[in-house]
């Protein structure tokens, strides 16, 4: 039976391994994890982590051939494939602080491999890594490898949050990468055994390592430029009274372009783009390439700016200040049908309303107290470092509070703003909620999720992203 141990039991390592366990009965599969508090979760009856579809391949599996555990070293020695899927976080300190990748969980990880191995392993690169990583975690392994064979194979993860199981079911594509030598070659097909149990072959892509790394931010860079394109011309949509929806519409019907990702909205968050873009802008600065660096850096920046532009229009639409005013925040996850809450573009939206000392009361179905509290009490970059390592009860921000119920948030508010696209915000009923909201009531829709025309007809002033203005936004200063 083949063993596969994978280091990281969170967002990526998680999915991805119970996937792999309800495919391939015959592997075992054990995930790893240094934090106590993760893994009692995973074997407990509720999941770290919010995935569509996860609770149920994990209730197949669990107690078969899927496993989750604290033994590290024992699981890492008795493994044949050895997943690596930990945290990779922008640095803070240092050398490249606020660019490059903290390899601090990956090289610990490699070293205790090192250490513990007694036979020969094939180590996969699942979490995202600088392109040359797989060289450097090489030397790690061979100085210390007691004439034990390690290959190392580039498996970059290109899931989405929210819709994890289902792209891992049917992926668009399996990249592998390898080194080009017969041992090379024969850990690159033993890994593509495994995913041949349910992808077709035509979708599992092998290149060399540095492809498969490179690829995984590319990708991403990718990903993120086409939401602050639309984002831009966002913009000038609102200047201009064109509409970004239709823009977008007419744009990706084009081909060559396509549909997808050209939603204007209040920003990109999640744990990945803005630190892999970061992340390649630093290894192109490296590389002599600082006019590459500077196109990729422009990408990140529209993204603030979006989400300077939406703070500044809340407060500039409610009489250039919102001092002491309740606004609602209906959403903090990242995106809808996850509770991730990393780089959440409410976080720097909350901050902003927070420092023109606004109240804001904040409700989203699957985010707690505790997470939104240490959110906005953490500086930028520290998030994507082990939750174990981080404050635990961080001071409360006074002027927040968070509810389970949106027409509880909404109350007595002045402005309610939209900052994550939940399917519920469709359908909540707006006219209770206007007559519970202070006059003038005001809609700040950061997802394009609500009908501005419906809304305005109830009464509320509403400001959709890229949309036309409404007419008493016109008058207001202008925003930049
Ligand atoms: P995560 O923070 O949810 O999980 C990482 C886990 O690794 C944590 O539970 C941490 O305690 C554990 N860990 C750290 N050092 C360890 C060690 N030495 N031994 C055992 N466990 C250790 O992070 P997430 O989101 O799963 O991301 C992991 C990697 O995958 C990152 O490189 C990320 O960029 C990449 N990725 C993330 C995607 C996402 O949607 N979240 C998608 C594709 C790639």
């Amino acid at each position: 039976m083949v063993k596969i141990c994978c280091l990281g039991a969170g967002y990526v390592g998680g999915p991805t391994m119970a996937v792999i366990a309800l495919k391939c009965p015959s592997i075992e599969v054990v995930v790893v994890d240094i934090s106590v508090t993760r893994i009692s979760a995973w074997n407990g009856d509720q999941l770290p982590i919010y995935e569509p579809g996860l609770d149920d391949v994990v209730k197949q599996c669990r107690g078969r051939n899927l496993f989750f555990s604290t033994d590290i070293e024992k699981h890492v020695s008795e493994a044949d494939i050895i997943f690596v899927s930990v945290n990779t976080p922008t640095k803070t300190r240092g050398l490249g602080a606020g660019k490059a990748a903290d390899l601090t969980y990956w090289e610990s990880a490699a070293r205790m491999i090192a250490d513990v191995a007694r036979s020969d392993k094939i180590v996969v690169e699942k979490s995202t890594v600088p392109v040359k990583t797989a060289e450097a975690i090489e030397k790690i392994l061979t100085h210390n490898s007691k004439g034990i064979d390690f290959q190392i194979l580039s498996n970059p993860e290109f899931l989405a949050e929210g819709t994890a199981i289902q792209d891992l079911f049917n992926p668009d594509r399996v990249l592998i990468g390898g080194r080009e030598t017969p041992g090379g070659r024969k850990a690159v097909q033993a890994l593509k055994d495994v995913y041949a149990n349910w992808v077709p072959e035509d979708r599992i892509l092998t290149t060399n390592l540095w492809s498969a790394e490179l690829s995984k931010l590319a990708a991403n860079a990718f990903l993120a430029q086409r939401i602050s394109s639309v984002n831009a011309i966002s913009a000038l949509c609102e200047a201009t009274g064109a509409n970004a929806s239709e823009v977008a519409y007419a744009v990706g019907k084009d081909t060559r372009i396509g549909p997808r990702f050209l939603n204007s909205s209040v920003g990109f968050g999640g744990s990945c783009f803005q630190k892999d873009i970061l992340n390649l802008v630093y290894i192109c600065e490296c590389n002599g390439l600082p006019e590459v660096a500077n196109y990729w850096k422009q990408v990140i920046k529209i993204n603030d700016y979006q989400k300077s532009r939406f703070v500044n229009r809340v407060v500039s639409s409610m009489f250039n200040t919102v001092a002491g005013k309740k606004i609602a925040v209906l959403g903090f996850a990242f995106k809808k049908d996850t509770g991730d809450t990393r780089e959440t573009p409410a976080i720097d939206v909350c901050k902003g309303l927070l420092g023109d000392k606004a109240r804001i009361s904040i409700y989203d179905p699957q985010v707690t107290e505790d997470q939104i509290q240490r959110d906005l009490a953490m500086n930028k970059f520290d998030w994507d470092h082990p939750v174990h390592l981080q404050p635990m009860s961080p001071t409360a921000v006074k002027q927040v509070t968070v509810t389970w119920d949106a027409y509880e948030a909404t109350k007595g508010a002045h402005g309610v703003c939209i900052l994550t696209e939940w399917d519920e915000f469709k359908s909540l009923d707006y006219k209770k909620i206007y007559e519970s909201m202070q006059k003038p009531a005001f809609v700040f829709d950061g997802r394009n999720v609500v009908d501005p025309q419906k809304l305005r007809e109830i009464g509320f002033i509403v400001y959709s992203i890229g949309k036309p203005l409404d007419p008493w936004l016109k008058d207001m200063p202008a925003v930049a």
